[in-house]
This record gives C-alpha cells, sequence and structure tokens, in this order.
C-alpha cells in the first residue's frame, strides 16, 4: 500500500495527466468527456459544476490508483515490464497502448443494486486470460461495492478453482441451474471469501450440457432463462466462458449485454478474432440484439519485449477505441493465485497486477456510466 503522502501525490500526478488527457481530446467519446468533472473534483473543485452527473463519484477514496510512480509491494519481475514503457508514457501522457490515457473515477457507493449488466468473458483460443480476468475484474468491482456474480461456465471448473472450490466435490453446479427445470439458484450459488462477490460454480457435468442442450427448445437462451430471477441482486454478472465457440458459448453471449475480449499480447493474438467478431455479430442479428462489444483487454503484456509492444499497437490498430486503456502486465502473482484460490486484490492486495484490475474495472464501470 502506498503510504498516505504518497497516496495524496499519486492523486494529482494522475489528475493531472487526467487533465491534459481532457483538455487534448474535449468532447471525443462521451465517458472520456465525463472525465473532466472527475478530474476537477480530484484537484480539489468541489465546484460542482454538474452536480446530478457527479453524484456516483463525488468521493474520491484514497488508494486504489494506478500510479506508476506509487511504491506498490516489491515485485521486480513486474515492475521490470513496465518501467520502460512507464517513463515514456509519463513523458508523452500516454497509456501503454499509445492512447492518450483518460482518468477512470473512483466509483461511488451505490445506494440500491441491479439490475444486472451482464458481461461475457469470451475468446476461444485457450490461455489468454478470461479465467484470471474473470476474478479479478469481479474481485475489483466487488471491491468498490458493486455486487458481484461470477458464473463459472468451462466444465474445466478453473474459475471455481481459482475462487478455492474444489469443482470435484460439488454436488450441484451451473449444470443443475440450465437442466432441471425448477432448481433455485440460491441452491447452486457459493459465496467467496470476497465480501460482494458470489459465484455459479462448475465442474465437468457441464460438458454434458453441450451436447444436451441440442434437443431442447430455445436452447441458445437457455443460460439467460437461468440468471434472469438473479438480475435484480447483483450490479454485475461476469461469465466465464470457455475456450470454444460451441453452445455454451453462444449461451454466455445470448444472456450478456458486453463482452470482453482478452487478447494474449503474442503473436498469435489476432488469429481467430475474426471468426469470434462474426460470431458476436450472429448471436447479435439472431438471438440478441442488446449484446456489444464492450472491448479487447490486452494481457500477459511485456513492455521489454518490442514483440509485446509491437502486437498491442497492432490490437490498438485493429480494435481502435474499443481496446481497453488499462493493459493487463505479465506476471508470476496471477498463477500464484490460483494456487492460493484467491483474486489477486487480496492476493497481493498492493501490487500492480491488483491495481491494473482495478484500473480496468473503473475503465469498464466509466464505459457503462457513460451510457
Ligand atoms: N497477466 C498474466 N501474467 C502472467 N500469467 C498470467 C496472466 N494472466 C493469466 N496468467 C496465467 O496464464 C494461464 C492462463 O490464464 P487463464 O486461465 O486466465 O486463461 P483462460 O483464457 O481462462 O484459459 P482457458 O482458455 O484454458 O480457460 C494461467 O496459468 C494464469 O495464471
Ligand atoms: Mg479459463
Amino acid at each position: 500500500m502506498p503510504a498516505q503522502g504518497q497516496s495524496a501525490s499519486g492523486f494529482q500526478a494522475v489528475g493531472s495527466v487526467a487533465v491534459h488527457t481532457f483538455e487534448a481530446q474535449s468532447a471525443t467519446t462521451a465517458h472520456q468527456s465525463m472525465d473532466g468533472p472527475h478530474v476537477n473534483a480530484m484537484a480539489g473543485d468541489h465546484g460542482g459544476t454538474d452536480s446530478a452527473r457527479l453524484a456516483d463519484y463525488d468521493e474520491v477514496p484514497q488508494g486504489h490508483f494506478y500510479d506508476p510512480d506509487a511504491e506498490y509491494e516489491p515485485d521486480p519481475e513486474y515492475a521490470a515490464t513496465l518501467a520502460p514503457d512507464a517513463a515514456r508514457q509519463r513523458r508523452e501522457r500516454v497509456g501503454p497502448t499509445g492512447r492518450p490515457l483518460p482518468y477512470f473515477p473512483i466509483p461511488g457507493p451505490l445506494t440500491d443494486h441491479g439490475p444486472a449488466k451482464i458481461i461475457a468473458m469470451c475468446n476461444q483460443k485457450g490461455g489468454v486470460g478470461k479465467t484470471t480476468s474473470t476474478i479479478n475484474l469481479g474481485a475489483a468491482l466487488a471491491e468498490y461495492g458493486r455486487r458481484v456474480l461470477l458464473v463459472d461456465f468451462d466444465p474445466q471448473g478453473a474459475l471455481s478453482v481459482g475462487l478455492g472450490v474444489n469443482p470435484m466435490e460439488l454436488d450441484l453446479t451451473v449444470y443443475n441451474l440450465l437442466m432441471e427445470r425448477g432448481m433455485a439458484a440460491d441452491e447452486v450459488l457459493l459465496k467467496t471469501a470476497v465480501p460482494n462477490m458470489d459465484l455459479l460454480p462448475s465442474n465437468i457435468d457441464l460438458s454434458a450440457a453441450e451436447v444436451q442442450l441440442v434437443s431442447e427448445v430455445a436452447r441458445e437462451s437457455t443460460l439467460q432463462r437461468a440468471l434472469k430471477p438473479l438480475m435484480a441482486d447483483y450490479d454485475y454478472i461476469v461469465i466465464d466462458c470457455q475456450p470454444s465457440l460451441g453452445l455454451l458459448t453462444v449461451n454466455a453471449l445470448t444472456a450478456a449485454h458486453k463482452v470482453i475480449v482478452p487478447l494474449e499480447c503474442e503473436f498469435f493474438a489476432l488469429r481467430g478474432v475474426a471468426l469470434l467478431t462474426e460470431t458476436i455479430e450472429k448471436v447479435q442479428e439472431r438471438l440478441n440484439p442488446d449484446l456489444e462489444l464492450d472491448g479487447i483487454l490486452a494481457t500477459m503484456y511485456d513492455s521489454r519485449t518490442v514483440h509485446s509492444r509491437e502486437v498491442l499497437a497492432r490490437v490498438v490498430e485493429a480494435f481502435d477505441e474499443h481496446v481497453y486503456h488499462t493493459v493487463i502486465g505479465r506476471t508470476v502473482r496471477f498463477p500464484e493465485t490460483t494456487v492460493a484460490g484467491e483474486p489477486i486484490t487480496t492476493y497481493a492486495s498492493n501490487s500492480v497486477g491488483a491495481a491494473a484490475y482495478r484500473q480496468l474495472a473503473r475503465e469498464v464501470l466509466a464505459r457503462c456510466h457513460a451510457e
């Protein structure tokens, strides 16, 4: 945790970057133009020009900023991945994606909850950080007082394992919720160790659903129907998809309002993304007109390698404003959290990895808020 004084100067530093961004880009996108008043609030100007819009954001709690200057818990390996870029980015006032970095305000507390926005974490490529991003985005949103439900929609049960649940010991899973009429979600729901965050776990049983659903009526909207009774209780439901574009993933896309596509910053990152966007478009046309691609999330970024930087530049070239400003660096801390069975936000709360997912949560909230 940065010391109190350091946080305060951190605020100033981040705020000034954001002011710059706002001036440089006045009236670009809705959420960026929203940053102006919040930045003023940060800089101590509580003059409250637009208090209605600020209602959610006028409190600026301490800590929780992604600030490259702040002293996070020592993690030399990770720090080294960011250091070369961090200096240049501060000089040029850009983020890792090479675009001006907006300030994402700290979200204020909510007075009531729901209806939930449903986010599908989706990429048919394996090992790109879907599960890691589901756990840690969920935990960061929960830290900001959002009620979060995570849905393990992969028969491998990695999300459940990552939250300390042994999938083999489960009697009831998301499979029962999907396939058994009259099954109440409460019977399947598990509380996680993170306050405000629940889990619909899964295990290998779910692989049978892929086959069994084929003969169901409205087979693509089975998950949507199962989640409906839960919508009022949560602010965000995040679905961790399996690495395929099969019927389970189509169910997740049909249930979702938004898709987040994690992309590993490596050579074949973009391979298969066309097929994924095509699938998203088909689901949009035929099953779920509300579905939107919220963003492409670059993961496992290592700025020390030209390769990683080139891949990220290519991704930004291809997807432009769809790419989140927040980029997740590569660190052994993430595999460690899986072993520990908890999110990085609690396992290594002051690490840069935790700060990155907190920033992602704020970016996701800012995008939702701008709608
Ligand atoms: N930023 C990161 N830095 C280093 N390792 C990471 C990072 N993110 C994830 N990992 C590790 O990479 C591996 C794959 O990540 P993860 O399980 O989140 O991907 P996935 O897309 O869900 O995979 P699958 O397609 O198999 O479900 C895991 O061991 C995880 O701990
Ligand atoms: Mg996974």
